[in-house]
């Protein structure tokens, strides 16, 4: 799987995106160690604080599938469907992904290939 289709299967995911409150659609694909890719998008809720961004819901869709080894994640999001600038991901997301991935972990946005280290240089652990 290439960063290109990796990329575009995060688009895809963005169609399914819940965002009636902020109208922004995210997607996320996550590439698994074993060659499966999980998919995420956004899911808001009224109650605001409760809404799930399309990185956590790709990383939880995986782990409860029994994947927690991962490769790469692509992220996508827009709010007029040009998926051209760059969505990086929030600061929750890029711990949760630090659970489960190291350093060099790969987070593909439209603009290139980043490192998890390139976000989240230091990270809380217990
Ligand atoms: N969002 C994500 O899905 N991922 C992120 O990393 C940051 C933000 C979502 C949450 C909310 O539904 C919308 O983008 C606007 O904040």
């Amino acid at each position: 799987m290439t960063d290109k289709e990796l990329f575009q299967a995060a688009v895809e995911a963005a169609s399914n995106s819940y965002s009636k409150y902020s109208s922004f659609r995210v997607g996320a694909a996550l590439l698994c160690d074993d060659g499966r890719v999980f998919t995420g998008c956004n899911i808001e809720n009224a109650s605001y604080s409760l809404t799930n961004c399309a990185e956590r819901t790709a990383v939880f869709k995986a782990v409860s599938d029994g994947c927690n080894s991962f490769t790469a994640i692509a992220v996508a999001g827009s709010a007029d469907g040009d998926y051209s600038a760059p969505c990086i991901p929030c600061g929750a997301c890029l711990q949760v992904l630090s659970e489960f991935c190291g350093d060099g972990f790969s987070i593909i946005l439209a603009d290139g290939s980043y490192t998890l280290y390139d976000f989240l240089p230091r990270r809380f652990t217990l």
